[in-house]
Parts: structure tokens; sequence; C-alpha cells
């Protein structure tokens, strides 16, 4: 009776939090929250907004790829995400000869449309609250014992859920593992590139704008899903159909002014807000700066090389765009944490969830349970950063590491065939996207900080020792002409050791060859000592995440509360609205095609344009996309939405239902928004539609996309 109670207090506990705070259940909408919605703007009912068996907006969303948010905009199964949703695909589309990644590219006709091996779209078709059969399977157990009983439930909820081999059921657990939420969505692997602006739009002002407003970035791309003839999820064929969707959104291009409604739905992949002062405390001291550091070598080695040759630039572009994104994003993340002393704001809430835990036996001892916790695995979280992100920053000790599994079986004598298979397509896809000279660097410098910053009780057993023979072990040359021998010498890189190697697969051969027993051997001194540790550390965590949370919502039962993001579909809604980022200085809402130009730098990496545009500004032929208001082109707004990453490529949409722009960022002011949401500076960043449009139009003579529009006026 007890569980019911809370579960129901858990669901309705959909009220107002501060502000715009909170990533809300679409499907479990509270009714405080759309009345909410309603008074900021919305003119749609609940049932528009989400149902299960009529048609609505909810239909038009979709996963788009592993990690972003993609739109539905046409009765065509034509979907807008943003740039760097496509990035991986539009750069695996190009070559130097044929360069859509540099010059832009839009099919004039569905024959021109290009394949994306490999890119999925999924749709949400169900979601089910599942929290009394896994909490029956769980009932009386913790740690280890309660997470195998709830991963056996889940298996077999999941299994039975499924009808067809295009749907996928995974369970999200919501609340810290409170309560549990069963997704079913389909999924199609025919998706095709239908068009892309040039880089210098779509990734216009680069890493030095990222993360920031004011921002001019044309942030989008546009593909299409494909069904088979039955209108069901199939696999690329040339004759498959355009899909038919559900629901598409129709594209506003009113434009938008100050405290206009706007609401994101999309895939929010994770916050953390009911992270604890200590975990707050290894991400500023430890975590964060040593995974920045370690980038920070990565990426230096990798742009040199792409500055160089178009081909390589190619060839990095998109792992270095991953790699780079959440550089910044942790270098700001820990600036913004401690500028407002985030670690003390959470000291004083666990001081006052002791007050009252005080003789309650289930909660009292949370916080000293941390305390210990946390005093226990703090010592080797560094060297778990510097393995995650040294020693596999090496792109060649990556792969080399993933033959560990071939190692295994060949020891257990089972399955080595498909190891070796899988292997060996592995390596196909790695030596496509090697190259050698950045990863000599990083391999050598990764592995020469290692040995400097790691204590040496942590380092693996020998593996410097014999670097020895190279020189001193201070000195960077060493780690160079070491690396160096190993890229001469493993069979990775030697198609004839390496087909010897398959076709007599043998462990002294493979731990003999000088990639793998560098990337074994670090991996192995984890795996051996650090792992347990850390699968502790996280099994405590997640234990006392549950209780505390569990705690937190029986203390103040009634007030309002959604859950973390777990990548599951949300919605939030706010207003444009322009801030103040520190003292004197204002930010407007809205930025234009002017600020485009003011930040225009002839042939730099980051800010060039192409001319086309530049023409175009000069005869302010901006067509109906124009701001009358401003006489100017608008490109981007912001709003005072609650997203995080995973929401990228979400439509922004007005109180009618339309589109109106693309969610495709986060403010600098507010990076610490994983962690605590900042009600008076917290701001998404939009590409304005009309942009969107006026580049697939005026720039890329695209006519045939804009006619597949819904375009409201
Ligand atoms: N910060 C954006 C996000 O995570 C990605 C922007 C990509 N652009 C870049 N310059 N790396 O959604």
């Amino acid at each position: 009776m007890k569980k019911t109670v809370f579960i129901a207090l858990l669901l309705c506990a959909a009220q107002l939090a501060k502000a715009d705070e909170g990533m809300w259940l679409p499907y479990l909408l509270g009714q405080q929250v759309y009345n909410d919605m309603v008074k900021k703007g919305l003119k749609l009912t609940k049932e528009q907004l989400y149902s299960i068996n009529k048609s609505s907006v909810k239909d038009a969303i979709i996963i788009f790829g592993g990690g972003c948010t993609g739109e539905i905009v046409s009765n065509e199964g034509l979907i807008f995400t943003n740039h760097h949703c496509g990035y991986d695909a539009i750069a695996t589309a190009s070559s130097v000869e044929n360069n859509y990644l540099k010059n832009g590219f839009y099919a004039t006709s569905k024959q021109m449309e290009i394949p994306s091996q490999g890119l999925s779209v999924q749709f949400l078709v169900k979601v089910e609250d599942v929290t009394p059969q896994i909490e029956a399977a769980a009932k009386g157990l913790t740690g280890a014992e309660r997470a195998a009983a709830i991963q056996k439930a889940t298996a077999e909820i999941t299994a039975k859920a499924v009808t067809a081999p295009y749907q996928e059921a995974r369970i999200s657990p919501l609340f810290k593992a409170n309560q549990f939420l069963m997704y079913v969505y389909e999924r199609y692997n025919d998706v095709r590139l239908v068009g892309t602006p040039p880089e210098s739009i779509g990734k216009y002002g680069g890493d030095t704008d990222n993360w920031e407003w004011p921002r001019h970035t044309g942030d989008f791309s546009v593909f299409r899903v494909y069904t088979g003839k039955d209108g069901k999820p199939a696999d690329y064929a040339t004759d498959n159909v355009p899909l038919k969707p559900k629901h598409f959104l129709p594209v506003s291009i009113k434009g938008v002014k100050e405290n206009d409604y706007a609401m994101i739905y999309g895939y929010p992949g994770g916050t953390n807000r009911y992270e604890t002062s200590y975990g707050v405390k290894l991400k500023t001291d430890i975590e964060n700066p040593y995974t920045v550091n370690l980038r920070d070598v990565r990426l230096k080695y990798m742009f040199e090389e792409m500055k160089k040759d178009p081909a390589v630039k190619l060839q990095l572009a998109s792992s270095y765009a991953g790699i780079a994104n959440y550089w910044k994003f942790f270098d700001g993340e820990s600036k913004q944490l401690i500028k407002y002393d985030v670690y003390g704001d959470k000291q004083k809430q666990e001081a006052a969830f002791n007050t009252w835990a005080k003789g309650k036996p289930e909660y009292e001892t949370i916080f000293p349970q941390y305390d210990a916790l946390y005093k226990k695995w703090t010592p080797y979280a560094k060297l778990r950063v510097y393995l995650n992100e040294g020693i596999f920053g090496s792109p060649l000790a990556a792969f080399a590491s993933s033959l560990m599994q071939v190692e295994n079986a060949i020891a257990k004598k089972a399955g080595v065939k498909e190891a070796l298979a899988a292997a060996e397509k592995a390596r196909e896809a790695f030596l496509k996207k090697e190259n050698k000279p950045s990863d000599l660097k990083i391999l050598a410098a990764t592995a020469m900080m290692y040995y400097n910053d790691i204590p040496k009780d942590q380092h693996p057993i020998g593996f410097y020792e014999s670097l020895k023979k190279y020189g001193g072990l201070d000195d960077e040359k060493t780690y160079r002409t070491w690396a160096a021998s190993v890229f001469a010498n493993t069979m990775i890189f030697d198609d004839a050791k390496w087909k010897a190697f398959v076709a007599q697969p043998d462990n002294v051969k493979l731990q003999d060859d000088p990639a793998y027993a560098y990337a074994s051997a670090f991996v192995k001194n984890y795996t051996s000592k650090y792992a347990p540790m850390y699968n502790q550390f996280v099994a405590g965590n997640n234990e006392l995440g549950r209780l505390y949370l569990k705690g937190v919502i029986e203390r103040e039962p009634t007030k309002s509360r959604y859950p973390d993001a777990t990548f599951t579909m949300r919605l939030s809604y706010g207003t444009v609205k322009p801030y103040k980022p520190r003292d004197a200085v204002s930010y407007d809402y809205v930025t234009t095609i002017t600020g485009v130009m003011e930040k225009y730098k002839k042939d730099d990496y980051e800010f060039d344009l192409p001319a086309k545009l530049m023409d175009l500004y000069a005869k302010k032929d901006f067509g109906q996309y124009k701001d009358i208001k401003r006489n100017d082109l608008v490109v981007g707004f912001i709003t005072t939405n609650d997203i995080t990453g995973g929401n990228s490529g979400s439509p922004v949409i007005n109180g009618n239902g339309e589109l109106i722009g693309l969610a495709f960022d986060g403010n600098y002011e507010a990076l610490s928004h994983k962690i605590q949401f900042d009600p008076v500076l917290n701001r998404t960043i939009c590409v304005d539609v009309r942009y969107v449009l006026w580049c697939i139009d005026k720039l890329g003579g695209a006519t045939n996309i804009i006619n597949e529009l819904k375009i409201v006026k």
C-alpha cells in the first residue's frame, strides 16, 4: 500500500518548479504544468500534444542516430535536425572531390538523396509504467543482488513487449530507480541525406562560439526516412518509399518576439540534479580538469594534421568535433559549478536532509555512507580518467585493446572464429579513420602523461621498465621513439602480419605485438585491481542515490518534481527571453545575419563564409524570411527552456504546434545545468527556422524542399 501511494505521489508530482525548469514526461503531463503552459501561450489540448490512439505532436518527434533528436516536417518523411547531428553522415558522404561538408549539398530530387549507412531513427510507439513488476522482482534485495534481479526482470518484460523485429523495448529507471517506465520504439534503418548547408554555415563560429550566446550558427541538416512498400521499417533498398508519418510539424515563418511561448520536445540525454556535494567535488577536483587536459593534447595533434590536408580534415572531422564539444563543456561546467558554489549549495541541502533524517534508520546513515564511499574511490579516480581519456585517447591503443576479446576467446578455446571476424571488421573501420601522424604523437604524449601524473604504484607492472631501452622516462624523446617503433612493428598496420595472425591465431604472438602489449597492460592493470573498486563505487552510489531521492520525496511529498533526463522523450516549455550575463551587459534574444557578417574572417577556420551568402546579404535578399521589424534576417534566438545534450535537433514549437526553430545548444553562463538548473541565466540556443529556410531556398536553391513543407505565414 505504501509503495503505491509513493508512486502515485511521484506521478502527480508534475507540478510547478521554479521558472522554466523541468523536463516533463509528455505522457504524464500534470494538470498544473499544463495550465501553466496554457498561461504562457499554449493553444493545443493535452491530447494534441500526446495521445496514444490519435495522432499528436509526439508522433513527429524522433530519436535521430545515437544521441540526437529530429522532427518530421512533411508528409513524406522529411526530417530536420542539427548540422552537428548529421555531421558524421555528411562527412562520411563527402570526399575531397565531392566535399559536401565543405560546400554543402541539396538533393533536388529523391534519386539524389544519399543513403547513410549505419544511421537510423526511432519513433516512440508506447510507454508503460512497469514499476510494480520491477519492484516485485527486486523486493527485499539490495546491492548487486538487486541490480541482477532488476536486469533479469527487465530482460523478461522487454522481450514480451516487442511484437516485430524492428521494435525495441527499453526500460528507463526514473527518479534514481524509484520508478521504471518501459518505452517501445520502432527503428527505421533507411535514412538518407537530403541537404546540408556548407560547414561554414552549419558550424559557423566553430569551437570558439560553441556553448555560447550570441551565436550565429546555421546548425541544421535535412534527411528523409524511408520504409518498405508496406510502410513498415525496412533496411535500405532502392525501391523503398518515403515514410508516411502519423504527424508532421507545420513551419511558421511569422517570427519570434520577446515572451513568446516556446516548447521543446526531444530526448535530453542525462542530468543529475540530485547529485551530491561529494559528486560535485569529484567532478571539479578530478574528473573534469584531467579530462580537459588530456583532450587538449589529443585535439592539438589532430588539429595540426587536419589543417594541413583536406582529406585528413574529412577523415577526422567528426571525431574531432565530438571530442572538442565536450572538452569545452567539461571546462565550462567546472567553472560554473565553482562560480556559483554549487558544492556549498549541495552541502546546505544535505545538512537540512540530515536534520530531517535523524532518527530515521533508512535515511540517517546515507551521507556518512556517501562519505566513506567517496573516500575509498577518490585516490583512483584520476587513474580511470587517464585510462579512458589518455591511453584510449590514442585510436591505435583503443583499437588494440578491443583485441582482448580475441585473446580471451583463444584462451578459452571458444568463439575464436567469431572474435576474429569481429576484429577483422573493426580493423577495417579503424584503418579508414586512422591518421597515423597525429595518433603517433597522441600515443607518445598520453603514455608520458600517465607516467608523470599517476602514482607509481598504479602503473602497470613492467611497462615503463620496458621503455627504458628507448631512453630516460622523463624525456619526451623516449616516448616518441617508442611510439614510432610501435607503429612500425604492430601487425595492426601490417596486412601480411595481420593475415598470418588471423590464419594462425596464437596468444603469444598477440602479446608480442607492441600495440597490443601496451594497451592490454593498462587495461589489465585496471580490470584486475581498480575495476572491482569502481564497480563497488557505482553500485554504492546507485543504492544511496535511490534512497536519498526516496527520502527527499518523503520529506516534501507535494513538492513539484520531474525525473532526471535519461534519453527518454521529454517536453520543456518556456519563453523567448533576453538575459544579462554579467554586470552592465545585456544580451538581445535574437541574432541576425548582420551579426554573421560582423564575425566574418576571410579564410578563417571557423569564421569564413560562402561568397554567395555575402552577395545575398549585400543585396538584402531575404525574401519571405525577412524580419520586417528589424529589416534583417534573424539567425538565432534564445528561450528559457530546460534542455541538455541529446536535445540537439529538437523542434522549438510555438503555441499552435508549429515549428519556429531548432534547439542546438545551451549557454555558457548556465553550463552547470546538468547538476543545477539556473532559473535566471539558463537559456536554450536555437536556430530560427526562417534562417534554415533561407539557407535552403535562397542559398541552396532547393525549392523542392521548401515546397514540401507546410508553411504558415
Ligand atoms: N554544443 C552543441 C551541443 O552539444 C554542439 C555544437 C557543435 N559545434 C561545435 N563547434 N563543436 O549540442
